[in-house]
């Protein structure tokens, strides 16, 4: 068990706690002693990740970027599934080598590359809305200059979802404790740009953390993510969700040529056409998009830009298009000969 934590807990106990009757913050650590399936599962998951201390993630494998070593770093944010960015000890994340000339800073997992990320830029983290347990905008964590607000706990702990757990720890029943099912929960961080059906996209890919822009732009959006997703979990885990309402497909794919050859649903109806940090070729990014409806015109463009006082934004339409869906696996052919196969597809 890792007791990292610890210190920050007892701080955020004496100061939230003297709240009369208010539940307070207790740490993650205190919720193992009675749900270890869930601690346990989603410790193996990216949300306790979103931010390291140093003296955790200097353990990890992670290179660093030209010119440091791991006593110039205070934190690492990500670095769980496709990419890491380092932040120094004044708290401001790393735009360049260490002697201040131009330098790629951001590690890319998949394939040990380097990005330039903000080159030469002063890069504050005022990521913690989105990254962090119980984050208020006042102050500075641990008093480096470069953080701005402060949180009780690194990364997406345990009360973040569910509120602050003291009572319940204290008094375990399951009056005093939050769940929140509500697409919206899990949507306030999967979102740019606000809670809508139109994903900001880029460079010929929808942009990363946009789940809740996509589910809205495509066929399901009325669901929840937790009807899919076990919340805990690593995505690669998530539950086989399709065939609960997809009957028919379910009953002839396996025999199709693409169901014997190891495919899933998610092979076609999400394909990579979102990017956090590498594009693997021209039509496959890093991360599956929820907007799942597939538009096999051969003519159509997933993408539309609008003018909007001077300024052009493209955004990502309700569907993905056949060179996403086929040509990232058949990249020696071209969109019109995927559209004259998908006969039968699922056949
Ligand atoms: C001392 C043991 C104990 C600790 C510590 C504890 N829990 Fe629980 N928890 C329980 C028990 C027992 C239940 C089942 C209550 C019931 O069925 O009435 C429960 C239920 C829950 C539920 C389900 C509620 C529901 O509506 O089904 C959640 C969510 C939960 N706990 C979260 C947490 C979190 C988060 C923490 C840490 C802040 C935590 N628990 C700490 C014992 C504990
Ligand atoms: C990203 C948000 C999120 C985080 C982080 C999270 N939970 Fe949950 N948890 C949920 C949601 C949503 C449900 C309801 C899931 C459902 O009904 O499918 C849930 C359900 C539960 C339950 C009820 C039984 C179950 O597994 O469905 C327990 C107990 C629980 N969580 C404990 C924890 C503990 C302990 C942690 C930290 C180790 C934690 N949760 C972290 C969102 C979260
Ligand atoms: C406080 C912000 C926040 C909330 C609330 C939140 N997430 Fe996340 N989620 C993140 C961040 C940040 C990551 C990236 C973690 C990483 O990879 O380092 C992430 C990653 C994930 C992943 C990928 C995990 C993996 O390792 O494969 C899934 C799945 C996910 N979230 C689902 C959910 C669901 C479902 C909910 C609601 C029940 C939810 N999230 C609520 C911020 C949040
Ligand atoms: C609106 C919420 C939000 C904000 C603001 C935000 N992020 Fe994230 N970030 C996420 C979510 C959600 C994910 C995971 C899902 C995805 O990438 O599609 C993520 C993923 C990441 C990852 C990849 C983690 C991994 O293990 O692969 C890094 C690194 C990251 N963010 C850095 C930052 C930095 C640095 C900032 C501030 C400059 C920032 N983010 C601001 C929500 C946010
Ligand atoms: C809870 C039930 C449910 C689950 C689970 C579900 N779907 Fe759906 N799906 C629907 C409904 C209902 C529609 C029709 C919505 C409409 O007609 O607007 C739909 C529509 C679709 C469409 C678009 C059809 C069209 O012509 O636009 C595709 C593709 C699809 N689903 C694929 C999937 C895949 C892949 C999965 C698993 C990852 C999945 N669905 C899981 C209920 C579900
Ligand atoms: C090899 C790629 C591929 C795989 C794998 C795949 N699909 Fe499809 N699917 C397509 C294409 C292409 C279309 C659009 C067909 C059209 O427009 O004529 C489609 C259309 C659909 C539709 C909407 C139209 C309809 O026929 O109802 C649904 C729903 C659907 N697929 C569900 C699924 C489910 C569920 C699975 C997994 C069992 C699956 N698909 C696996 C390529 C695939
Ligand atoms: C219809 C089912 C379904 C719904 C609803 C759904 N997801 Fe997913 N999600 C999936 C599947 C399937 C995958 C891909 C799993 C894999 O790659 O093995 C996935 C992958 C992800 C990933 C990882 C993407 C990547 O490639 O890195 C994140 C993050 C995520 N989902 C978050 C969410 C959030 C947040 C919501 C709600 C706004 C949501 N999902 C709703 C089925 C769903
Ligand atoms: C995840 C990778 C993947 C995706 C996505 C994919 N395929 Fe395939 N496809 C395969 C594999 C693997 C085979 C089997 C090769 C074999 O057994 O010879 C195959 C075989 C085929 C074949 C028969 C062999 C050939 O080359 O003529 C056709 C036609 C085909 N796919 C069309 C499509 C179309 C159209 C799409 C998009 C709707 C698609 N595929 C999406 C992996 C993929």
């Amino acid at each position: 068990m890792k007791k990292l934590l610890l210190s920050g807990v007892c701080l955020s106990m004496v100061l939230i706690g003297s709240t009369a009757g208010a539940s307070y913050y207790v740490g993650s650590d205190q919720c193992f002693t009675c749900h270890q399936d869930q601690f346990n599962e989603w410790q193996a998951s990216g949300h306790p990740w979103k931010l390291r201390k140093v003296d955790k993630a200097r353990y990890s494998k992670l290179p660093l970027p030209p010119g440091y070593s791991w006593d110039d770093i205070s934190y690492v944010i990500g670095g769980a599934n496709k990419k890491a960015r380092f932040i120094d000890l004044e708290g401001y994340i790393i735009t360049t080598a260490k002697d201040g000339s131009e330098a790629k800073t951001q590690y890319n997992i998949n394939d040990g590359s380097w990005s330039f990320y903000h080159q030469g830029e002063k890069k504050p983290y005022k990521c913690g809305p989105c990254h962090m347990t119980g984050y208020t905008p006042d102050g500075n964590q641990d008093g480096r200059p470069g953080m701005i607000g402060t949180w009780v706990e690194d990364g997406i702990g345990c009360e973040e979802c569910h509120g602050a757990g003291s009572d319940h720890a204290q008094k375990p029943s399951k009056e005093n404790i939050k769940i929140d099912r509500a697409v919206e929960s899990c949507g306030k961080c999967h979102q740019r740009g606000g809670i809508n059906p139109a994903p900001p996209a880029s460079k010929g890919f929808i942009k990363h953390h946009e789940q809740i822009n996509e589910l809205f732009a495509g066929p399901h959006s009325d669901m929840n993510c937790v009807q899919c997703h076990n919340p805990h979990q690593r995505a690669i885990l998530v539950k086989d969700a399709c065939t609960s309402c997809h009957e028919a497909k379910i009953d002839t794919f396996p025999q199709s040529l693409h169901g014997k050859a190891g495919l899933k649903c998610f092979s076609c109806h999400m394909p990579k056409a979102t990017k956090s940090a590498i594009k693997e070729n021209k039509y496959t990014g890093d991360v599956r998009t929820h907007i799942f409806t597939i538009n096999s015109d051969p003519a159509a463009n997933m993408y539309e830009t609008v003018e909007k006082s001077g300024k052009k934004s493209t955004t990502a339409k309700g569907f993905v298009t056949l060179d996403y869906v086929c040509l990232g696996c058949h990249q020696s052919k071209d969109i019109n000969w995927a559209a004259k196969n998908i006969k039968n597809i699922h056949e």
